[in-house]
């Protein structure tokens, strides 16, 4: 088959590679029916996750059409068409049983990591890719849901949630604010209704992901390049600041500004990845009951997400904005990767 494969920094390539094949009972093999890229691909090809090696193919997203069923797999049968989540589950470990698969202790690539495609073993950047504990990782597509639309549920829109809106605690009549209006900042923007605020604020640099941000449901939008960003936010409030400030970007600066918006009681939801140390202004931070959260998604939601997709209440397919062949991932990278110039949001890649 054809994969995408990682060799080393700044080195990736279309290629011919061995197919997988069912290596434990409780495997199946999936035929990749649409695919997507997500920052974390190009935070690898910078080099930043040393856990890749050279020969690993990339991707941890996408939906797929069963073609092999491993004996010990009662769920799933060939044909079937299923959403591959980013989160490995073994489902019996003490994690999966505390609905915490991030941390999975099984021993497929690491023991405790459940983000294993792509990172530890192959992923889904390919013509076909062995999932591992199937039964508990895969979630059967039913009529009617887009391919697109279920791609998203591979990754940004459980993460938007559970580690933003859920994280965050959001609660019916609250005033939230997203900074950083990227995949997964507009993943919390879509979802942060489902909780019942009140306000929605998306805070970016990008004047073309701001107005984007409107149609993913925010109710308002703030540059934060402007000088008076924080009172703009302020005065969209009582004043005292947001109930949730949710931290999408993963830098020093969107963390603090996260803290500078918090109303006392309020929560701080980090969602970003972060490469540095942040400085915390906790000498202001603790008399204000305020609470900071962070997490590795679980997709433990991807479910219930679903049922709101099947339902017509969401409507994630409108996160892509570029379409390529499989066969053409090279130049799909090439468009994610300019993002600020193409303005993609997400790529799509169908077979
Ligand atoms: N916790 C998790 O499980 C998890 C899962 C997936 C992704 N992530 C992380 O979430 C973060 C967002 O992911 P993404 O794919 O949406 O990233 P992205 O790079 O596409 O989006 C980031 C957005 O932040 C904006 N931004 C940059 N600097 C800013 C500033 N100073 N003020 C306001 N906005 C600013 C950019 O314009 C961009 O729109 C990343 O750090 C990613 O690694 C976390
Ligand atoms: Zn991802
Ligand atoms: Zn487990």
């Amino acid at each position: 088959m054809k994969a995408l494969v990682y060799h080393g920094p700044g080195n990736k390539a279309w290629e011919e590679v061995p197919d997988p094949q069912l290596r434990e009972p409780t495997d199946v093999i999936v035929q990749i029916d649409t695919t997507t890229i997500c920052g974390t691909d190009l935070h690898i090809l910078k080099g930043d996750v040393p856990a890749v090696t050279d020969g690993r193919v990339l991707g941890h997203e996408g939906v797929g059409t069963v073609t092999a069923v491993g004996s010990a797999v009662n769920s799933l049968s060939d044909g079937d068409r299923v959403i591959i989540s980013c989160i490995t589950s073994c489902g019996s470990c003490s994690y999966c049983q505390r609905q915490l698969p991030s941390h999975c202790l099984a021993d497929e690539g690491t023991s405790g990591i459940g983000w294993i495609f792509g990172h530890l073993i192959d992923g889904t950047q390919a013509e076909y890719v062995r999932v591992p504990f199937a039964d508990t990782s895969l979630y059967k597509l039913p009529e009617g849901v887009g391919d697109e639309a279920a791609a998203m549920l591979s990754d940004i829109l459980p993460t938007g949630f559970e580690i933003g809106v859920r994280n965050g605690r959001v609660k019916p009549g609250d005033v939230v604010a997203v900074v950083g209006a990227g995949p997964v900042g507009l993943s919390a923007i879509m979802t942060a209704g489902l909780y019942g605020a009140a306000r929605v604020i998306a805070i970016d640099l990008d004047d073309n992901r701001r107005e984007l941000a409107k149609s993913f449901g925010a109710t308002d939008s703030v540059d934060s390049g402007a000088a008076g960003w924080r009172d703009q936010v302020l005065a969209m409030t009582d004043g005292l600041g947001v109930d949730v400030a949710i931290e999408a970007v993963g830098i020093p600066q969107t963390f603090d500004m996260c803290t500078q918006l918090i109303r006392p009681g309020g929560t701080v939801a980090n969602v970003g990845v972060h490469g540095a140390p942040v400085e915390l202004q906790l000498q202001d931070l603790w008399i204000k009951d305020v609470a900071i959260t962070t997490g590795l998604v679980s997709a433990t939601t991807t479910s219930m997400l679903l049922k709101l997709v099947a339902q017509g209440k969401l409507h994630p397919e409108q996160f892509v904005t570029h379409r390529f062949k499989l066969d053409e991932v090279m130049d799909a990278y090439d468009t994610f990767g300019r993002a600020a110039e193409t303005k993609a949001i997400k790529v799509a890649l169908a077979r």
